[in-house]
């Protein structure tokens, strides 16, 4: 009885092949909308141009300065480029914290002091889940007016891990050109210019959203007048991550990151790119389909427990899609439903505990150890154990079909975007058969014993006419935006 009470919960997280279907033709329809004219404006997938508007052919060339921020890790790095015979990389790097108070402006005890850090010791540090639990406590608690932690604290922190780089480079005096991986949605102008529309997954920092993203670092640089930057691009994380994996393959058209956030950009035809003026050639497009579903077309399969997981984010009601199917939100689910489980009895002799109540336990990384085949179900429970929840063996059984039923469900959704996407490209050809390339990143997707080969299947399931090659991107985004960095002061140099 109990176990089909069990089935009965997770049924709803069960998508039939007609149901991914429809989320892949839902998706095309998103598309289009964002892409044109007369329905940009009110579209939830946004389709941003970026201003990219070729791959690399490998004539980039030079010294430059990459930030990554929005993942996982913050970094800076240096990136030398060079062309010709001896065509080759060297990337040097550093990751430094950005503490959450100043991510998320909740810092109310430490408004005069920003804490600054450096090191990838103190990132581990910071992003314990005690302290995160620590800092989503407040955040229930405050309200907005609360908040004091600013967008320039939030560059000037970033600025100032780049002056600790510069001096452990021995580079203060270069004037380095700098590209900026900033994985957010922006509305750009130019390679160079930005506007934030929202922020989205862990960030929250005050008066950001609707300011130029390139002016905000400029400034925070003149404030510092320790050394000086050309800011020449502005790169999200999916558009890095194409680039970085089309200088080894370039067939590759196409990027996806399945981590933090989920996201994904192509290269797509600059006639259809309606909001940009010219038809001839291509534009990568970042589509933030992780708002996929912002305006209701995915709510036919969003559970209670998905409700849930939007109402308690930082932001509710925004980037549906992407909290059924990143890493951010995926822990969370899970976490839902045990609660709902136990509450009916079913886990944890029915007693709700307080970690089971803390926000935030299940990291990627803990459900990516739950859902390894090499785990006996004693070393399940050590790490439910060393999460601070007490199990039995068929509570660990349990947690284990959770977690399982979760990331599929994770993994199908995001097939059924990219099945989207690449269908969308075969049509632009005007092919029958379309071969491709998608360059990937992001801890979902490197981490999670299961997530990649679903996601595989269902895009080939989805569109049968078209073979996609997934390239796991080895190095990152920051050798992308330097890539972008690359042209874009070729391009400068030939219009002076
Ligand atoms: C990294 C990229 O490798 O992957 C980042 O350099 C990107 O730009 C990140 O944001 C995405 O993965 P995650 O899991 O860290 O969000
Ligand atoms: C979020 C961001 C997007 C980014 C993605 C992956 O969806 O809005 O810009 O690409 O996360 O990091």
């Amino acid at each position: 009885e109990q176990s089909k009470q069990i089935s009965q919960i997770l049924s709803e997280f069960r998508l039939t092949t007609e149901q991914l279907l429809e989320v892949k033709n839902r998706m095309r329809v998103e598309i289009q909308n964002g892409l044109s004219k007369s329905t940009h404006e009110s579209a939830t997938v946004k389709m941003l141009p970026t201003f990219v508007q070729s791959t690399p052919n490998g004539t980039e060339h030079g010294d430059f300065l990459a930030l990554d921020l929005g993942g996982t890790n913050f970094r800076v790095l240096l990136v030398k480029i060079r062309s010709g015979k001896k065509r080759s990389v060297e990337m040097h790097n550093k990751i430094y914290a950005i503490p959450l108070e100043v991510m998320q402006g909740t810092g109310e005890e430490k408004c005069t002091q920003t804490t600054t850090s450096t090191g990838q010791e103190h990132a581990k540090s910071v992003n314990t889940s005690m302290q995160k639990a620590e800092i989503f406590k407040r955040i229930r608690t405050k309200q907005k007016k609360d908040f004091c932690f600013t967008c320039s604290q939030l560059f000037d922190h970033i600025v100032h891990c780049i002056s600790d780089f510069l001096d452990y480079m021995g580079m203060k005096n270069a004037r380095l050109p700098l590209g900026f991986t900033f994985s957010f949605p922006c509305k750009q102008t130019s390679l160079d210019a930005g506007t934030l529309v929202t922020w989205t997954k862990g960030f929250k920092a005050t008066d950001c959203e609707g300011e130029d993203v390139v002016g905000l670092l400029r400034d925070a640089i003149k404030r510092r007048e320790e050394f000086e930057l050309d800011v020449v691009a502005i790169v999200n994380d999916t558009v890095g991550t194409m680039m970085t994996c089309a200088y080894e393959e370039p067939t590759c058209e196409v990027g996806l990151i399945a981590g933090t956030g989920s996201n994904a950009c192509y290269m797509e035809e600059m006639r259809n790119v309606e909001m940009v003026d010219g038809d001839d050639g291509q534009m990568c497009v970042n589509m933030e389909w992780g708002a996929f579903g912002d305006n209701g077309c995915l709510d036919d399969m969003r559970t209670e427990y998905d409700r849930a997981v939007d109402d308690l984010s930082l932001n509710p009601g925004k980037q549906r899609y992407e909290k059924m199917c990143s890493g951010m939100y995926l822990g969370e689910i899970v976490r839902n439903i045990l609660i709902d489980m136990t509450k009916k009895g079913f886990l944890f002799r029915g007693q709700i505990s307080e970690t089971l109540k803390t926000r935030g336990i299940f990291e990627t990384k803990f459900l990516s150890q739950i859902e390894s085949d090499r785990l006996a179900l004693l070393q399940v429970r050590s790490i439910l154990q060393h999460l601070g929840l007490d199990s039995t063996c068929d509570d660990s059984i349990i947690v284990k079909e959770v977690c399982g039923i979760v990331s599929r469900r994770a993994a199908q959704l995001c097939g059924a975007g990219m099945a989207a996407v690449v269908e969308k490209i075969r049509e632009n050809r005007g092919v029958d058969h379309l071969k491709i390339t998608v360059g990937v990143d992001g801890t979902l997707y490197k981490l999670h014993p299961h997530f990649s080969l679903i996601m595989h299947q269902t895009v080939n399931e989805l569109a049968p006419k078209c073979s996609v090659n997934f390239l796991l991107s080895e190095d990152g985004s920051g050798k992308g935006a330097a890539l972008i960095t690359a042209v874009g002061c070729r391009l400068r140099q030939e219009l002076n």
